[in-house]
């Protein structure tokens, strides 16, 4: 019922990203490679969890990206010739025996009818195409290390010292990484590419407020974590785009804490850092609240001051501005905020360079956000700090941590001591200023107390 009455709230799916669209992004591309060049991109091989027992399967980003083909061994190759660029899918083929285990595949037909490519061939011959194709090569855009079956081929292609090379001087004779071109396109969203991320930042900020509404004193981290990846699931997401963070009192202290195991006492703030997949998009949400709905008093002096600092923080997610930019402001409000509370003694502006600030706010306040939640993105391209455009999307978290556990905090004031306290939200950079993808997820103290605890 919870679920229901929340997933009324949600907006429509956007519409799938369109074939037009991914022609284009591949036309991108497949524009800035030497045309003697072949392009290779390889899904995700599958990882063993256990005996034999596979992790769910993600494919690789950049192959998501160009083709929208999230099939398990699945390789996109394109070479060109006279007629220009052609693109090849390599699938799994049909095979009744295994579909009936694992599942329906769309094989050759299906693919080549799917995709955005010009031919799609079974994943069975990529070994034997690639030898043939890749003689009249120069060299191979491969990113080494992601499918070792891959990797040998090209190797191999590029080695093999009996074949036209040696005759007819023809043959790669280089391997270079396109990862670097990839990610200068997927740093700038497409329209579609906004829709997808804010539906996944709606889902993921929805899920958040199950949480508030569903706390109470001596809950498990863990069914706050349930309830909320549940409903990822509930509302159409693929899962998870990073394992979920659920921490209560000194546990919200430890950044990557995961095993989320412990109760939620009366009196503590959790920490929830969780965020949903959507079609492959990632969400990145980060919020912290009393688990019996009333902060106390040092609490929310904490509480208070990281929001004024991640609020002028978003502020500078502007056009222009450098990236590095939402960083310096929100160490300057914290450090000046924590000299406030005697937290830190002598200035501020000492702190930001002597390590004192850095004992409570140890990280960096943002990152890309795509397909990958930590995305691709070159942040100092030819050793300047990037500037900001229309259509990167930015993660802005500040925080502060003073766990009680932590030898090197013996002098602080047990007063502050186990309160741990982000707020993370995802933000969009248009011609306008901030757009806040993760608008939905509450954080004004006031409303957060007014929430907790009401399901
Ligand atoms: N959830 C990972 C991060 O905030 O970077
Ligand atoms: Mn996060
Ligand atoms: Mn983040």
């Amino acid at each position: 019922m919870l679920y229901e009455n929340m997933l009324s709230r949600l907006a429509s799916a956007p519409s799938p990203i369109s074939n037009e669209e991914y022609r284009h992004r591949q036309q991108m591309l497949l524009a800035r490679l030497d045309t003697s060049a072949a392009l290779l991109l390889c899904a995700n091989p599958q990882r063993l969890r256990t005996n034999d027992v596979h992790h769910p399967a993600r494919t690789n980003s950049d192959l998501l990206y160009l083709c929208g083909c999230a099939d398990e061994g699945a390789v996109l190759l394109a070479m060109h010739s006279d007629e220009g660029w052609t693109v090849t899918l390599f699938v799994q083929a049909r095979d009744i025996e295994k579909e009936i285990w694992e599942g329906r595949r769309l094989g050759v037909e299906g693919a080549a009818a799917s995709f955005p490519i010009h031919e799609a061939l079974p994943r069975g011959e990529l070994e034997e195409v690639l030898a043939v194709r890749l003689q009249d090569a120069g060299s191979v855009y491969h990113r080494i290390g992601l499918d070792e079956s891959v990797d040998r081929i090209v190797e191999r292609s590029i080695n093999d010292k009996s074949r036209a090379r040696q005759q007819l001087g023809q043959g790669p004779d280089q391997q270079i990484d396109p990862s670097g071109l990839l990610a200068e396109l997927r740093l700038r969203k497409s329209e579609a590419e906004i829709e997808h991320m804010r539906h996944s930042a709606r889902i993921s900020s929805l899920a958040h407020l199950i949480s508030m509404q569903s706390a109470r004193p001596e809950m498990g981290e863990w069914q706050l974590q349930a309830l909320i990846e549940g409903f990822f699931r509930y509302a159409g997401a693929d899962q998870w785009a990073y394992p979920s963070i659920v921490g209560s009192g000194d546990n919200a202290t430890v950044l990557h804490y995961t095993s989320n195991q412990d109760a939620c006492r009366d009196g503590e703030v959790v920490l929830i850092d969780a965020g949903s997949e959507y079609k492959g998009y990632a969400a990145d949400i980060t919020r912290s609240w009393p688990v019996n709905g009333k902060f106390t008093v040092e609490q929310r002096q904490i509480y208070d001051l990281v929001l004024k600092a991640q609020l002028a923080a978003i502020a500078e997610v502007r056009a222009g501005r450098p990236y590095l930019a939402p960083h310096h402001t929100a160490r300057r409000i914290l450090a000046e905020g924590l000299v406030e509370l005697g937290i830190i003694d002598g200035s501020a502006e000492q702190s930001l360079d002597n390590g004192e600030l850095q004992k409570y706010y140890m990280h960096g306040t943002g990152h890309w956000l795509g397909l990958d939640v930590h995305d691709v993105g070159v942040y100092r391209p030819d050793g300047e700090p990037r500037l900001f455009e229309p259509g990167m999307v930015i993660t802005v978290e500040p925080g502060l941590y003073f766990g009680a556990w932590r030898p090197d905090l013996e002098g602080l004031d047990p007063r502050w001591a186990g309160i741990g306290i982000r707020i993370e939200d995802d933000v969009l950079v248009t011609e306008d200023g901030p757009d806040v993808l993760s608008s939905d997820c509450p954080k004004d103290p006031d409303e957060l107390e007014a929430l907790i605890g009401t399901a």
